[in-house]
């Protein structure tokens, strides 16, 4: 059954105001997504009715926001297919899931160690690595892509020896809206028994993820893309590997014991969750969750897979336009794209696009690698929530012409 999107945007407060006069067309979702009444209403009744600091008090506010932030935890763990609640960390986001990492596991490698990502990843998923791989003198090496935006997996698995240690790629681009095939990339990585983190955070909002069948060593992602408040992320980690690293901030909450002389460190997952967290975010995240289940993971992929054809054949027919990646294996989540115009950047069109109410991203998405690979620096980006529906793609393409004659 096709999603009634209709009644889905009505549940989006903000998708009915108006920019420049214009009704909204909201694309920019791999950026952040917009939040449903739901979660809107989560976040007010949470400073209405149960404002505390959790894991700290006797009191029963203290308690209620204590329950219901682990009531969260215990939802990202059924979401994700994670075998225990230990393994759900809080963080602030991807960025930070992905640091805690690259900084924690730093007693597990070892000069002239190897560590993996591809030439597709967002600075976030390149630049913890090297400062890991600089401190610990080991090697960082990228998997190369083709002209399809495909990672090229023979190279792949060439660059795979004893030496890895760790390899770190995303689900999906964020730049192009590749999907990669995760399983595969596992697999062949744990033949050499390294870790592997996915990046999870251009594919949670579109598609079902289950860790314990993927096997993926760790996996970040971010709430604010799925619907739940900024601030909020998630690290997941198997229990074995999280014991063995180090704690990656210190303070309140992670310590069992502190005296002058020494420190003991709480067990799983606090071990990892110094300071007071954000807990109006954290809890939110489950309703946002919820929010996901009620429609389903596989009904938004079906969902924004149609959206994405649409918008990649509509876009075939205007004049002049590049579309990257277009001939990938797999792609999700968004379409990126330039007109074949010199002296007209991505921002000149995302500025004529935002006059007409249109929200999309231009320049490099954090992405600088990828937009020296196809020698350009930036391109137009228009990405996919759930409540996305043909007639936004209709209004960008009329958008677009309206770009094109502008600037031609
Ligand atoms: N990483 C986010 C994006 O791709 C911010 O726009």
């Amino acid at each position: 059954m096709p999603l009634d999107i209709q009644s889905i945007r009505e549940q989006f407060p903000i998708l009915k105001r108006k920019v420049n006069n214009q009704e909204l067309v909201y694309l920019d979702n791999a950026a952040s997504s917009q939040k449903p009444q739901i979660v809107l209403d989560k976040i007010d009744s949470y400073y209405k009715t149960i404002n505390a600091n959790v894991h700290r008090g006797i009191h029963t506010l203290s308690q209620e926001a204590t329950e219901e932030m682990e009531n969260t935890r215990s939802i990202v763990k059924e979401f994700i297919n994670a075998s225990k609640t230990e393994e759900i960390i809080f963080t602030k986001g991807t960025t930070d899931s992905i640091n805690l990492v690259a900084y924690s596991i730093q007693e597990l490698i070892q000069p002239d160690d190897e560590i993996i990502i591809s030439h597709l990843e967002h600075h976030s998923n390149i630049v913890p690595w090297q400062i890991l791989a600089e401190r610990k003198k080991a090697k960082l090496k990228v998997i190369p892509i083709d002209k399809n935006g495909d990672l090229i997996l023979d190279e792949y698995k060439k660059l795979l020896s004893e030496k890895t240690k760790i390899l770190s790629v995303n689900h999906i681009s964020n730049a192009l809206g590749v999907v990669n095939p995760i399983k595969e990339i596992i697999d062949e990585a744990h033949k050499y028994n390294a870790y592997v983190l996915i990046d999870a955070a251009q594919s949670i909002p579109h598609t079902p993820i289950n860790v314990q069948e993927l096997d993926c060593d760790f996996l970040a992602f971010s709430g604010h893309k799925m619907y739940a408040p900024t601030g909020v992320g998630i690290l997941y980690g198997k229990e074995h590997l999280l014991e063995k690293m180090i704690p990656y901030q210190a303070g309140g909450e992670m310590i069992k014991e502190v005296t002058f002389e020494k420190t003991t460190y709480q067990t799983l997952p606090f071990k990892f969750e110094a300071g007071t967290p954000n807990i109006e975010a954290n809890i939110v995240l489950g309703t946002a969750i919820e929010f996901i289940k009620s429609i389903g993971s596989k009904n938004i992929e079906q969902h924004e897979q149609k959206i994405l054809h649409y918008l990649t054949d509509e876009l075939e027919k205007l004049d002049d336009i590049i579309i990257y990646a277009k001939n990938a294996k797999s792609r999700a989540g968004a379409v990126s794209f330039n007109f074949n115009l010199n002296g007209i950047s991505s921002s000149d069109v995302g500025f004529i696009l935002d006059k007409q109410g249109i929200a999309v991203r231009t320049g490099h998405h954090c992405t600088q690698p990828i937009m020296h690979y196809f020698g350009i620096s930036g391109t137009v980006r228009a990405s996919f929530g759930v409540y996305n529906s043909t007639e936004d793609i209709d209004k960008l393409i009329q958008g677009l012409k309206k770009a094109y004659q502008m600037l031609k």
